[in-house]
């Protein structure tokens, strides 16, 4: 009952801003607002949670506050899809209670019922996510941290949080969070990762409820400038053969490539019990080298296999100052994951969904040319960069001194720039210059930078820019870099450059993007 009359004044609450901000602008329109990334209606959104596909549904939930803009009392907002393009958003899932603020975690289907909690014959939805006890952080105590269990026998509508909470009880340790359930085929039972301060710890369980400590993992493995948080576990295929590898993902925070919050990986093997790193301890994979792809995780149950991850478009460096209203913070696009054997070793490429191509409106193609200088690529298309797609191919030179990208700017004299240095190998980000950024001292502060391994002379680009974000998959997804951006006005002009020599461009293929708000 309280839980409902919390539903109905939220519900109030919203449709008093929702007439309040119909005398202003748009909802979905209002400035800096994404046009096809998801993003909450109202007020403060942290990491994804929950992802979980259920009867044609991909379900989003989220660290979301729903009474201000910045990080506060943790629920859980809640949104579904029926193609990872079209986010339709649903009333809150889960409300604090007497153990604590509802923390990051996860979402299954128990399809054969091991927790009990099914009714006629429908396996229950379960959520595993961490209780935070606000008065014993207060306090000073250490064990303000354990995870608990919450289902739903109505495909995520309403939830029943487990009277036995919590199931993980704290053992100790300050933080102590951010549940990822799978269940492991080999040793026949759930199992669950989560952060502990500078490492992992793996639990095993035959029923989601009763849960036996396995193994932990990483304290001398990856990188460890900041805490460790929201780890994600899965098998995944090797592209072209039959091998199956595992992956930890591991957000950190701070420590990221370029400051901040950031998200690296490992691969390796797991027995049941037990997670062995391929790789010698010091190697550090990025998901990300962006500053603005934090905490993100994968779909459990998507169907054909696949291995679908969104991640928090945002930094907590600066998350709860930017310039947005009235929301703050959205997820990156939905990146499929593939396992890629290269010569440096076995790597993830993350790649926008095909179905993001549904977006797709009005079209350009530039002819192949060598490029030097600078070519104006929205007088000669008639397109503005806002809501713009682009694949990029290009040849480098046998001794390439090139330094070429593509510039966005607006009548304001702001400019976002970024490409190829191939002199150093990598691919850059500067949004120094574009627009504001005077509400956080570490938001424009340096050009972003991301390693490349690859030598190869070819190079491809497939950039998707929204309003107030830029997402660079370069190499086929081999290196990635999401930045956020703020420009005053809108930037209506795009270019190509390429400076220091030139640049054979084979491929210049662009689209304006539909948004998916009405
Ligand atoms: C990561 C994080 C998690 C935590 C949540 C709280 O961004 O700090 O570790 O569960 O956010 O909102």
């Amino acid at each position: 009952m309280k839980t409902h009359l919390r539903t109905i004044v939220y519900l109030l609450m919203i449709l008093l801003a929702e007439v309040k901000g119909l005398a202003q602008t748009r909802h979905y329109h209002e400035p800096h607002r994404p046009q096809f990334h998801f993003s909450p209606p109202y007020m403060w959104m942290n990491d994804p949670n929950g992802m979980v596909y259920y009867k044609g549904e991909y379900h989003l939930f989220y660290q979301h506050y729903p009474e201000d803009k910045v990080w506060g009392p943790m629920h859980w907002g809640h949104a579904v899809s029926k193609d990872l393009v079209y986010w339709r958003n649903l009333p809150i899932a889960l409300y604090p209670d007497s153990l604590g603020y509802i923390f990051s975690g996860s979402a299954v289907i128990d399809w054969k019922n091991t927790s009990g909690f099914g009714i006629n014959g429908q396996p229950p939805m379960v959520a595993m996510f961490t209780h935070h006890l606000m008065a014993g952080e207060k306090a000073g105590r250490s064990d303000f941290q354990y995870q608990s269990i919450a289902y739903s026998n109505d495909a995520g509508r309403t939830w029943t949080k487990y009277q036995g909470n919590p199931v993980i009880p704290n053992p100790g340790i300050r933080d102590f969070r951010d549940t990822k359930v799978i269940w492991h085929e080999g040793s026949k039972q759930w199992i669950v990762v989560l952060a502990a301060q500078n490492q992992v710890r793996f639990y095993g369980s035959p029923d989601l409820k009763n849960w036996t400590f396995l193994s932990n993992f990483g304290a001398e493995h990856g990188n460890h400038s900041g805490v460790w948080e929201c780890p994600d576990f899965f098998p995944l295929k090797v592209a072209g053969n039959n091998q199956n590898k595992w992956v930890l993902i591991q957000s950190i925070n701070p420590g990221g490539p370029n400051g901040g919050s950031a998200t690296q990986y490992f691969i390796g093997e797991f027995d049941g019990k037990t997670f062995r790193n391929d790789n010698a301890p010091d190697k550090v994979l990025w998901m990300d080298w962006g500053r603005d792809n934090y905490a993100g995780v994968t779909w459990s149950d998507a169907p054909e296999g696949r291995r679908l991850f969104m991640g928090w478009m945002s930094n907590w460096d600066y998350a709860q100052n930017v310039p947005t209203h009235p929301w703050r913070s959205a997820t990156t696009v939905v990146r499929e994951l593939s396992l890629r054997q290269t010569p440096e070793g076995l790597r993830i490429f993350s790649q926008a969904i095909p179905e993001q191509k549904k977006l797709r409106a009005k079209g350009f193609t530039l002819p192949a040319q060598s490029l030097s200088g600078t070519l104006d690529v929205g007088k000669k298309s008639g397109l503005s960069p806002a809501q713009l797609e682009l694949e990029l191919e290009v040849m480098l030179p046998s001794d390439p001194q090139v330094k070429w990208g593509l510039e966005l700017s607006n009548a304001s004299g702001e400019k976002y720039r970024m490409g190829m240095d191939a002199v150093q190998n990598q691919f850059f980000s500067d949004r120094r210059m574009a627009g504001k950024h005077d509400f956080s001292k570490a938001f424009g502060k340096a050009i972003h930078i991301a390693s490349r391994e690859s030598k190869d002379h070819k190079v491809k680009m497939h950039i998707l820019l929204d309003v107030s974000s830029v997402e660079l998959f370069a190499d086929e997804g081999r290196v990635v870099l999401t930045d956020l951006f703020f420009p005053t006005t809108p930037f209506d002009s795009i270019s190509l450059f390429c400076e220091g020599g030139k640049v054979d461009l084979m491929k210049g293929q662009l689209w304006v993007l539909k948004g998916i708000w009405k």
